[in-house]
């Protein structure tokens, strides 16, 4: 008993650290794979068989005890005794564990106090009680030898500083493995992705910028014209992503970065860019500087130009 005991201290205040190593990877992150999945599945087989045969080997105990008792009742009629059955191994085990007395012999363990007929007996500490007790101050003796002297686990606060520490390293491996790619004006270039711009498309008419730049972009009395050569903010796609980005909220064009993912504002801007030439009816005049697209690279710079 000592010996399984001991174990099973040694076991526990081991796990941990064992677990802490492997923690890496959860068995539940790729149950298929991973290496222990035999060694789990015959433990669980184990387990299961032997839950069953303790059931089935309770109730035999169960039925041969009946028979037993039935046999000794006969018995003892036979032979024209009382029939006295023998406690049942659950009712000696709560007798040991509570060791108290029979109400019967109550007289030996009582205290001369007597008030007003509440009387007093000298009930000892249920052994339960005890032996949980002393399990402490042997738990106690334990923990101070793992943890203080030792220093075989971690104290709350390191197991803290440990696992910060992991969760950071795990989140720099992540990163490290997708780089982030950074949507903004200084690295955006525009591509022909059908895609993106359809995406663009929809991003366009679910935040309404029709309502200032006319559905198909022409522009009206509130926004321009954004189908034509003509910017206020310059026409170079780092302009216009700019633009869309922070607005120029003093003349009524929201910042739309606050509001919007970098996708969606890229997305749109390459839709916006896809407009060019689209020419439709009744679009607004022109306002701004001319944009001449290929190698001009002066004429991207911001204009300050106002309606
Ligand atoms: C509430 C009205 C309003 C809405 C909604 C709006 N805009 Fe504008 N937008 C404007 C105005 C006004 C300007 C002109 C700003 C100026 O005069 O400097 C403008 C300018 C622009 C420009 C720059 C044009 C140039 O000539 O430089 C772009 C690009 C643009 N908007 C795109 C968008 C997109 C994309 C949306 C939707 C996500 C949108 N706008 C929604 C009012 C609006």
């Amino acid at each position: 008993m000592k010996k399984v005991l001991f174990s099973i201290i040694i076991f526990s205040a081991a796990a941990p650290a064992f677990a802490q190593e492997v923690a890496e990877k959860s068995f539940w992150d790729d149950p298929i794979n991973d290496p222990l999945l035999p060694f789990y599945l015959v433990v669980t087989f184990l387990t299961i068989t032997a839950i069953i045969t303790a059931t089935v080997g309770i109730y035999l105990v169960k039925v041969l005890n009946t028979l037993a008792g039935q046999a000794e009742k006969e018995k003892a009629q036979k032979l024209g005794k009382a029939y006295v059955p023998k406690p049942s191994w659950w009712s000696k085990l709560v007798q040991r564990l509570n060791a108290s007395v029979p109400v019967t012999e109550e007289k030996n363990i009582e205290l001369d106090h007597n008030y007003d007929g509440i009387r007093e007996l000298d009930n000892h500490l249920p052994p339960w009680w005890t032996w949980l007790f002393y399990g402490t101050i042997g738990w106690s003796v334990v923990y101070i030898i793992v943890f203080h002297f030792m220093h075989s686990l971690p104290l709350s606060q390191e197991e803290y500083q440990n696992e910060l520490a992991q969760a950071e390293e795990q989140a720099r491996r992540i990163k490290a493995a997708r780089p982030e790619t950074v949507i903004d004006e200084n690295t955006l270039v525009f591509t022909q992705d059908a895609a993106l711009i359809e995406k663009g498309k929809s991003v366009f008419m679910n935040n309404s910028c029709g309502s200032c730049h006319r559905n198909d972009g022409g522009g009206n009395n509130i926004g321009p014209n954004l189908t034509d050569a003509y910017w206020l903010h310059g026409g170079d796609i780092k302009n216009v992503f700019a633009t869309i980005k922070n607005g120029v909220v003093e003349k009524g064009m929201p910042a739309w970065g606050k509001s919007m993912k970098p996708e969606d504002v890229r997305d749109v801007t390459f839709f916006v860019m896809s407009l060019k030439g689209t020419n439709p009816e009744n679009a607004k005049g022109p306002q701004g500087e001319i944009f001449t697209p290929p190698t001009e690279k002066a004429d991207t710079t911001k204009s300050q130009a106002s309606l």
